[in-house]
């Protein structure tokens, strides 16, 4: 394909995602098709000579979209948003263009600057602590990872390895593999998968601490746990805390969990991914409380601060910590200005060694939408959910199982888990809506998430009119059997009373 042709193709791609995206209603959010369909449908060889573009994109439209679930249809409610928005769709497309490979400030010093400048200015939107700055003096910054469980992952390894080495120091009687043996982890109960997964990855046992009633995290377990552990002779290395957890969206309370980690040298790390973007309200402030005594903190701008998947915000308090950890060094790696300036080589800070500018469509979001544009769309989540919340109240057949977080509601259908499974079973048959349950205590509960490019009020009202008239069809049958029932019942009690009147006259 020479230049040429790319203008074509490209621009008709360009057509084909905003008819897409513009007309998203017009499809059901999930797809019709089996396990198996595309494989069935693609041949088993690529094509041994080049086919024309025009027939490639109108396969896209035959086989690829009907396998597609519309993440970007306002009727997904499932999981959490994963946001995008044009802006971002054009930064991806003109990163490819570059087609860089950013890990070290060499290698594309545009790549690395700019990921600085926009970690600065987000940072600063969300108004974290100065710490976390990299403009701040200090060894504090930021950098975009590919998603919260590669944050994870990189503060527990990071973690881990600075509590190897000041055990070591502390106890040269111990060898190595033993300190490691000894290593433990603490979370919630409550914590997304990845953080369970972090400590599988890091051979370092996570313990899952159960979280509170209101399913908040807090220091007093915390403490419990550490102190039952350090008289067994294990070693607490990390707490990673969350605000806002998958299920419920629970914040835990980072102030009272800081000062159990700071006693006891335990890495406090917080996964915002979905609630960060919050932080940047005024009115949402209180969840900023504690984050300067963090030692390091992810967010996912490809959840709801309308940047395209993958782009994971994370912050460090002493990024040396975590550089010291990574560091693995060979010649052709090396450069002049390594290590002599301000600038980060981005490389030390993450898992794999290459990188991709993803600094380039948060910078063309940030500078489209402005400061205003982005809170003014995370306002509009909360509000909408307020919407549904306020729907779920109004009917006495639902309850809430949880208090409405951001864009997050967690409600059921009263009585029995059985009428909330079947009522999601058959939203899910019909495709209009797509959520997904959860369960806290042996209760099942459905998770309405505000999702999509751009949700509106009329969106919430179809998938609420969805939601309840199911449940009536659900629960009408059942009526109509109570209903038979009760005239049964009456009848038999009826003629009873008919045979003792005959007695009677008798
Ligand atoms: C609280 C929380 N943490 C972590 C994750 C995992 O995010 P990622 O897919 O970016 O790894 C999620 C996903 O929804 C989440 O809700």
């Amino acid at each position: 394909m020479d230049a040429s042709e790319f203008r074509e193709f490209g621009k008709a791609a360009v057509d084909f995602v905003a008819d897409y995206l513009e007309n998203i209603r017009d499809h059901e959010v999930l797809p019709s098709v089996e396990p198996g369909y595309l494989v069935e449908l693609l041949p088993k060889q690529m094509p041994e000579t080049p086919q024309s573009w025009r027939e490639v994109l109108s396969d896209i439209d035959r086989v690829i979209k009907p396998g597609i679930t519309h993440w970007q249809s306002p009727h997904m409610h499932a999981y959490y948003p994963t946001s995008t928005s044009y802006p971002s769709i054009v930064g991806e497309m003109l990163a490819s263009g570059f087609s860089v490979v950013g890990f070290s400030w060499i290698c594309s010093p545009a790549c690395t600057e700019l990921e600085v400048v926009v970690m600065d200015w987000l940072a600063k939107f969300l108004k974290l602590p100065t710490q976390f700055l990299h403009e701040t003096e200090g060894p504090g910054g930021g950098i975009i990872q590919g998603s919260a469980s590669e944050a994870v992952l990189v503060a527990v390894l990071a973690a881990r390895e600075q509590a190897v080495r000041r055990e070591s120091q502390l106890h040269p009687e111990l060898s190595e593999g033993d300190i490691r043996g000894k290593l433990v982890a603490y979370s919630s109960d409550q914590s997304n998968s990845c953080i369970e997964k972090a400590g599988v990855l890091a051979a370092m046992p996570i313990r899952l601490l159960p979280a509170g009633e209101d399913l908040v995290l807090r220091g007093e377990a915390l403490k419990e746990a550490i102190e039952q552990d350090v008289e067994a002779g294990l070693i607490p290395v990390i707490c990673i805390a969350t605000l806002g957890t998958t299920g419920t969206c629970a914040y835990d309370d980072i102030e009272s969990l800081a000062s159990i980690c700071e006693a006891h040298h335990v890495w406090l790390h917080v996964d915002a991914a979905y609630a960060g973007a919050a932080f940047a309200l005024e009115e949402c402030s209180q969840l900023r409380r504690g984050l300067d005594r963090v030692d390091s903190l992810n967010f996912n701008l490809h959840k709801f601060m309308l940047v395209n998947f993958d782009c994971s915000a994370m912050w460090l308090r002493d990024s040396n910590k975590v550089v010291d950890s990574f560091n693995v060094d060979r010649i052709y790696l090396k450069h002049k200005y390594e290590g002599q300036t301000q600038i980060p080589d981005f490389r030390h800070w993450q898992i794999p060694l290459g990188r991709r500018f993803r600094a380039l469509k948060v910078w063309i979001t940030f500078r489209t939408m402005g400061a205003e544009g982005l809170r003014a769309h995370v306002r509009k989540h909360i509000d909408l959910a307020k919407q549904f919340e306020d729907m779920v109240k109004s009917d006495t057949r639902f309850e809430l199982v949880a208090p409405r977080a951001l864009g997050l509601v967690c409600f059921r259908a009263k009585g029995d888990n059985e009428i909330t499974a079947q009522l999601l079973q058959r939203l899910m048959e019909r495709k209009k809506i797509y959520m997904v349950k959860a369960e806290h205590r042996n209760r099942l509960f459905l998770r309405f998430a505000i999702c999509g490019m751009d949700p509106k009020p009329a969106d919430i009202k179809y998938a609420w009119s969805e939601i309840e008239s199911q449940l009536t069809e659900i629960t009408t049958p059942q009526l109509i059997t109570r209903k038979a029932a009760d005239v049964t019942e009456l009848s038999q009690h009826l003629s009873g009373l008919q045979l003792t009147n005959e007695t009677l006259e008798r």
